[in-house]
């Protein structure tokens, strides 16, 4: 446990984390609980307009909208894609696009509520004709996703594609290999299944998405029942 934890403050000083913010207090405790959700939903707003005009990287020439992230401040499970598309860019929001409306249904199929989990991606703008971020994109957007991380504090990811399990696991190994078993990430658990969009192009990877997604919802309900 020591480890993990000396592994994660490392992790988010090489992202540049400064600060950090209390942990979730249960919802059974007191009222307590109400004012942290209100702290965490305050500090994402303001993080959100203070990084909207980011240039850290090549991709703000071709952004609408810099796509922060949302959903719930106190969320068990965050839940990572790739990088904002066409729809995404122009709205400012994270999976509003076709695959984005096949993501909920994903999620309503392990009776998860879009709005109960927090939804974010490896970079907040949009790659020119949807293209992979590079490594030195994703790199500069990091500290973003790493401190959205510490303020909200999740219990258990779901890493949505190669492009978020590859960067966020530090690994080189295809699909097929990361979907195998949940990883350690951060000193929690992350699971990995395919991205929508790779499943819209591919229908035929539903059967084994449905399967990792069942293992998900497994750890993700026993999560949830103790907080
Ligand atoms: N694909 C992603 O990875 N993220 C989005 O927000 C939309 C499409």
């Amino acid at each position: 446990m020591k480890k993990a934890i000396i592994q994660y403050l490392e992790q988010l000083q090489v992202s540049g984390i400064t600060e950090l913010y209390r942990t979730k207090t249960s919802k059974h405790s007191d009222s307590d609980s109400a004012i942290a959700f209100a702290d965490k939903a305050e500090v994402l707003a303001e993080k959100k307009e203070a990084y909207k005009d980011c240039r850290k990287c090549q991709l703000w020439t071709g952004r609408d909208k810099f796509v922060y992230g949302e959903g719930n401040p106190e969320a068990v499970c965050m839940v990572i894609g790739e990088g904002p598309g066409a729809q995404e860019n122009l709205q400012g929001r994270p999976f509003v696009g076709e695959a984005g409306h096949l993501l909920d249904k994903m999620l309503i199929a392990i009776k998860i509520k879009r709005d109960e989990v927090y939804i974010a991606n490896i970079v907040k703008c949009r790659p020119p004709n949807n293209r992979e971020p590079e490594q030195v994109e994703r790199l500069a957007c990091l500290p973003y996703l790493m401190e959205q991380i510490e303020i909200i504090q999740p219990r258990i990811f779901l890493l949505m594609g190669r492009v978020a399990a590859q960067t966020l696991l530090q690994s080189n190994q295809p699909m097929k290999v990361l979907r195998e078993k949940p990883h350690d990430f951060l000193g929690r658990q992350a699971y990995v299944t395919y991205h929508p969009a790779a499943l819209l192009r591919n229908p035929d990877w539903k059967k084994e998405a449905w399967i990792d997604l069942q293992k998900f919802q497994v750890v993700y309900t026993a999560l949830q029942q103790e907080t």
